[in-house]
C-alpha cells in the first residue's frame, strides 16, 4: 500500500457510484429523502457519501477499506496500530484512560489538563494526582510540565498505574516528551500523550517532534483541529506493549458511537495522504506565514507574541511555529475584548481567547492574505489602546495554579449526594462540578476539590471579565453544585 492512496475514502466513493435501492441508514438515504435546504446547502455528492458505516467492504470484515486505512495512517505516525475516532480527541482521551486504568487506580497528569480527560477520569473512577502547572510570568499562561516532575511524582506515588500529559499546549508549547517517557518506563508505566495539536508534527522537519518519536506509548492526534479532516475527527495511536492494544480495540468499540460516519473517516484518510504526499510543503508555507505575521505584529509595542524563545523555561523543550498566540493585555483590552472586537468590527474569527491572548491557527489553509488582514486589525485595534490599565499576572496567579485540597476523587464527588449553593456562598466546600473557562477547556476546579476563595474569586472574576465557563449545571455560575456533608 502507498501513501499517496487513501484506501477508505476510495472506497467510499466506489460505494456511492453504484445506483441502489437502499434501506439503511441515515434515514435521507443518500440525500433522495433529505430537505431541498439541505441539499442545496451541502450538494447532493456529499450527501450520497453520508451512508451507513458497515457496508460492502468498508468496515468489519478482514482486510476492510478501513483497516487498510488505519494501517496507513499507522505507517505514517510511526504506530503499531491506529484507530480513527469518530468523536473527537475527547474520545481519544476517554479510551487511552480506560483502556489503561481500572476503577480505583491512581494516574499522574498535569493540572493544566484538558476537561475531556479530567470527564475520562470521573467516569472511570480514577484517582488524579497532579503535576503543578508553573505560570509563564509573562504570558501568564501554564507551559510544561518536566521529566523530573514526573519522576518525584512517581517516586512518591508508586500506585500511579500511568502518565498522561498534554503536548503541545494548546498555544503550541511541548514538554520534554523524551525525557517523560524514560521516566514512565523507568517505574514500568506507560506515558500517554494527549497531542490534539500536534497532529502535523511528523511531516515537517521544522516542527516539534511528535510524541510516537519520543517514545510515548499512545498519543491522540486531533485529525481535525489542524489537518485538514471534517470536524470530529481524530486518531488515537499505540506503539509498544505496554498497553494492551486488544484492549484498546474494546474499549474504543465500547465508547464510540456504533454508527461513526463515514465522511468523517474518509476525510481522516485523506487528510493522511495530503501530508504524507505533500505536507511538508504545505506546511512550509503555514510556517512562513505564521512567522511573518508574528514579525509584524511584534512591530507594534503594545503587543508581543509567544515564540521559540520560550524554549528552555520551564517545562518547554519545543514551540510550533504555525501556533500565533498574541498577548494584548498592554492594549488595556482582554483577549475576550479583542476577540470580539476582531470579529464584530474585521471580520476576523479567532480559534479562541483567554484573558490575556488571542490565539490563531495557521494550517495549509490560509494565504497571505488572510494574515494580512488579522494583523491589520490588530494593529488597528491596539492604535486605539483602552485607558485600563489591566493586571493579568493577579488575575491569572488568584487561579488555578496551586493544586486545591482534594478531598475526593472526581467520579466520588460527582456521583456523591450534592446540593446547589451560590458560588460566593462555596468557600469552603467540595465541589462536585468541573468549571472550565473554554477555550482552552483547562478545568479551574475539579469535582472532589475544596473550593478556596482564591478560585471562586477567579471563577467570578472570569465570568466579570467575558470568559465562558463549561462544565457546570449553571452556565452563568452563579450557584454551584457542592457535596453535602
Ligand atoms: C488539549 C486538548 N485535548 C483534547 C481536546 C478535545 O478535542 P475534541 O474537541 O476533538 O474532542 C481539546 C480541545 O480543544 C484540547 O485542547
Amino acid at each position: 500500500m502507498s501513501q499517496s492512496s487513501a484506501p477508505y475514502f476510495e472506497a467510499l466513493c466506489a460505494y456511492a457510484e453504484v445506483p441502489r435501492a437502499a434501506f439503511h441508514t441515515p434515514g435521507h438515504i443518500q440525500g433522495k429523502g433529505a430537505h431541498p435546504d439541505m441539499r442545496a446547502a451541502v450538494g447532493d455528492r456529499m450527501l450520497s457519501l453520508d451512508i451507513s458505516p458497515g457496508l460492502g467492504n468498508m468496515d468489519g470484515v478482514p482486510g476492510s477499506a478501513l483497516d487498510r486505512a488505519q494501517e496507513l495512517a499507522a505507517e505514517a505516525y510511526g504506530a503499531d496500530r491506529t484507530w480513527f475516532l469518530a468523536n473527537g480527541s475527547t474520545l481519544g482521551n476517554q479510551v487511552m484512560v480506560t483502556a489503561v486504568c481500572h476503577p480505583g487506580d491512581t494516574i499522574l497528569t498535569s493540572r493544566n489538563t484538558h476537561r475531556s480527560i479530567i470527564s475520562a477520569l470521573m467516569m472511570g473512577g480514577v484517582r488524579p494526582v497532579y503535576i503543578p502547572a508553573e505560570l509563564d510570568p509573562e504570558s501568564h499562561i501554564a507551559h510544561g510540565v518536566t521529566p523530573a516532575q514526573v519522576e518525584a511524582n512517581l517516586a512518591a506515588h508508586p500506585e500511579v498505574r500511568a502518565v498522561l500529559i498534554v503536548s503541545p499546549t494548546y498555544y503550541g508549547v511541548c514538554s520534554d516528551v523524551a525525557g517523560i517517557a524514560e521516566a514512565a518506563h523507568r517505574h514500568g508505566v506507560p506515558l500517554l500523550v494527549d497531542e490534539a495539536w500536534g497532529p502535523h508534527f511528523p511531516f515537517h522537519p521544522d516542527l516539534p517532534p511528535h510524541a510516537l518519536s519520543q517514545g510515548a506509548d499512545m498519543a491522540v492526534a486531533g485529525a481535525h483541529k489542524l489537518l485538514s479532516a471534517f470536524l470530529q475527527a481524530s486518531m488515537l495511536h499505540v506503539q509498544g506493549d505496554l498497553v494492551d492494544h486488544a484492549r484498546v480495540e474494546v474499549v474504543n468499540r465500547m465508547l464510540q458511537s456504533t454508527s461513526p460516519s463515514c465522511l468523517l473517516r474518509a476525510s481522516i484518510d485523506v487528510a493522511r495522504m495530503q501530508m504524507a504526499t505533500e505536507g511538508e510543503a504545505l506546511l512550509s508555507t503555514a510556517i512562513e506565514l505564521a512567522e511573518e505575521a508574528r514579525a509584524r505584529i511584534e512591530e507594534h509595542p503594545l503587543l508581543s507574541c509567544l515564540d521559540k524563545r520560550l524554549i528552555g523555561s520551564h517545562g518547554v523543550v519545543a514551540f510550533d511555529p504555525t501556533r500565533l498566540s498574541v498577548n494584548v493585555i498592554s492594549t488595556g483590552y482582554t483577549g475576550y475584548d479583542v476577540e470580539r472586537m476582531l470579529f464584530d468590527d474585521h471580520a476576523v474569527t479567532m480559534e479562541m481567547a483567554d484573558y490575556a491572548n488571542v490565539l490563531a491557527n495557521v494550517t495549509m489553509g490560509h494565504s497571505r492574505s488572510d494574515l494580512d488582514q488579522f494583523v491589520d486589525a490588530l494593529h488597528a485595534i491596539a492604535d486605539k489602546p483602552s485607558a485600563h490599565q489591566l493586571d493579568a499576572q493577579g488575575f491569572v496567579e488568584r487561579a488555578l495554579y496551586e493544586v486545591p485540597e482534594q478531598v475526593m476523587s472526581p467520579g466520588e464527588a460527582f456521583h456523591a449526594s450534592q446540593e446547589r449553593v451560590r458560588l460566593a456562598d462555596a468557600v469552603g466546600r467540595i465541589s462536585a462540578e468541573m468549571a472550565a473557562t473554554y477555550p482552552p477547556g483547562i478545568p479551574v476546579v475539579v469535582p472532589g476539590e475544596r473550593l478556596t476563595p482564591a478560585l471562586v474569586a477567579h471563577l467570578t472574576a472570569q465570568v466579570a471579565a467575558g470568559g465562558r465557563i463549561v462544565g457546570p449545571q449553571d452556565p452563568k455560575l452563579d450557584r454551584i453544585q457542592v457535596v453535602c456533608e
